[in-house]
């Protein structure tokens, strides 16, 4: 959602993530921002943000109120700011992601692949995580053992997960090859396509996030470790 404000030209480049406003300032000055193609050191000059656009070292850049990202995550990297083993999804992304105090909206486990969302938009975040909102997502799992009829309807009638008050079912649970099942889930517990293949006497060897709502890793064309920015017509598809 676009919202229009006046700001002065070192706050934009600050909110943009460009590092202090000391510094925004000084790249001002300096000469490394235009406009419109025109050199501005004035770092008073203000502009109105809505469809703006700015030009540093050359690069030109959109004004981003938020920003929201999707990350083709790699194994090996941790779904947290203060990661224990590995390091962090954040150090994948660009540094202007960190200054913007981009987070990750949910987790994925270190060894697990694929699509993943990340936003400095609190709302957003809040509302993609809560379960209440039921948004489906599609995973793709590596079994240990064969995939049998069996396994498919167990996790289609719901398996009992140790501290869950209730049966966990699958939305969907597929066949898609001798060791392979495509799982739809709406919910998001902890290692929860692990522990519904082990509670159905199977194991996961890997997991990966091919979709979210109806945004598919596909249709953005990530190979694994890269990122993009997310459109509204990419956002109105994280939807059920
Ligand atoms: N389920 C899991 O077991 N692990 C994930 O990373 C995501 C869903």
């Amino acid at each position: 959602m676009k919202k229009s404000s006046r700001l002065t030209l070192d706050r934009i480049l600050q909110s943009q993530g460009f590092g202090t406003r000391k510094w925004c300032r000084s790249l001002i000055t300096d000469g490394e921002v235009r406009i419109d193609g025109q050199l501005i050191t004035d770092y008073r000059t203000n502009f109105d943000t809505t469809d703006f656009a700015f030009e540093l070292y050359g690069e030109v850049w959109p004004y981003r109120e938020h920003v929201y990202i999707a990350l083709n995550k790699p194994v090996n990297v941790e779904c947290s700011r203060k990661p224990s083993h590995h390091p962090s999804v954040l150090t994948l992304l660009s540094e202007e992601c960190t200054w913007r105090d981009v987070q990750p909206v949910g987790r994925l486990d270190h060894d697990t692949t694929g699509l993943l969302l990340l936003s400095d938009d609190g709302a957003f975040i809040h509302a993609q995580s809560s379960p209440k909102r039921h948004i489906p997502k599609v995973y793709l799992a590596t079994t240990h053992e064969p995939v049998t009829e069996e396994l498919v309807v167990q996790l289609l009638n719901g398996v009992q997960l140790h501290d869950e008050p209730e049966l966990l079912a699958a939305l969907v649970c597929r066949k898609v090859a001798e060791y392979r099942c495509e799982i739809i889930l709406e919910q998001g517990k902890y290692h929860q396509v692990k522990r519904m293949l082990a509670a159905a006497g199977n194991h996961c060897t890997a997991l990966q996030r091919i979709t979210i709502g109806h945004l598919t890793l596909e249709q953005l064309g990530l190979d694994e470790g890269e990122w993009c920015y997310l459109e509204e017509h990419h956002l109105s598809l994280l939807v059920p």
